[in-house]
């Protein structure tokens, strides 16, 4: 099967994003990664529902948005009236975690849940039947280009063996790259999230053929 990569846009250059994500499409790939950061749950700033509604007006691909934010439940309106199609929530950062994935699907949208790489995965237990996304965090979020935590592997192999009976989608987001994806993929996940090692290669579409392993 071919690998599933979702390009975390962090690292595409903000001057000509529409080139850059068009540089993704082209190469086949059916959705984007949107890492919402907002200085608080994280010690970065990003963007908010404002540049994801523009992003939405100029692609048809599904767009995951990794709130890394405090208190996501006020703004899961926004980003899902921005266009978001999965909107990912951080289990270290809800207050009710059952109440904001049903607020997520209110709105029609997937809901996903992002985990640091030191939650305990077990925690995610009680939530899988309203889950449609699990965001194994492989890097402490804030930033892209940070170096794969190997610890995670352990939970990304439990996930996949305990979400087998329900309907979910599992992504690997930070640090992924060419000597670290296969790794990855052989835990069995679904989706890896990939900021640094494919916007910053020099040739996008000869980095992203080897990232799928079909060079
Ligand atoms: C990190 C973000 C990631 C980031 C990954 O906090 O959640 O999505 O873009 O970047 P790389 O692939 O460079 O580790
Ligand atoms: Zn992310």
């Amino acid at each position: 099967m071919t690998r599933n990569i979702s390009p975390s846009l962090l690292s595409a250059n903000f001057i000509k994003l529409k080139e850059d994500i068009e540089a993704v499409e082209k190469l086949g790939v059916n959705r984007l990664h949107l890492d919402v950061m907002d200085g608080h749950f994280v010690p970065n700033l990003t963007f908010g529902p404002f540049i994801i509604s523009q992003i939405r007006k100029i692609t048809d691909l599904h767009l995951e948005t990794h709130l890394m934010i405090e208190n996501p439940d006020k703004y899961i309106s926004e980003y899902a009236k921005a266009g978001s199609d999965t909107i990912i929530i951080h289990y270290e950062a809800s207050h009710n975690i059952t109440e904001d994935l049903q607020k997520i699907k209110s709105y029609k949208r997937n809901a996903g849940i992002a985990i640091n790489p030191d939650t305990d995965h077990r925690l995610l237990t009680p939530y899988l039947e309203d889950l449609d996304y699990i965001l194994i965090m492989s890097v402490f979020p804030g930033f892209g280009g940070q170096k794969f935590i190997e610890s995670t592997l352990e939970s990304m192999r439990y996930l996949v063996d305990n979400t087998k009976n329900h309907n979910i989608t599992i992504g690997v987001d930070g640090g992924v790259n060419l000597s670290t994806i296969d790794r990855v993929y052989q835990t069995g996940i679904d989706v890896t999230i990939v900021g640094s090692a494919l916007y910053g290669a020099t040739n996008v579409e000869q980095r992203y053929l080897e990232l799928i392993n079909e060079k």
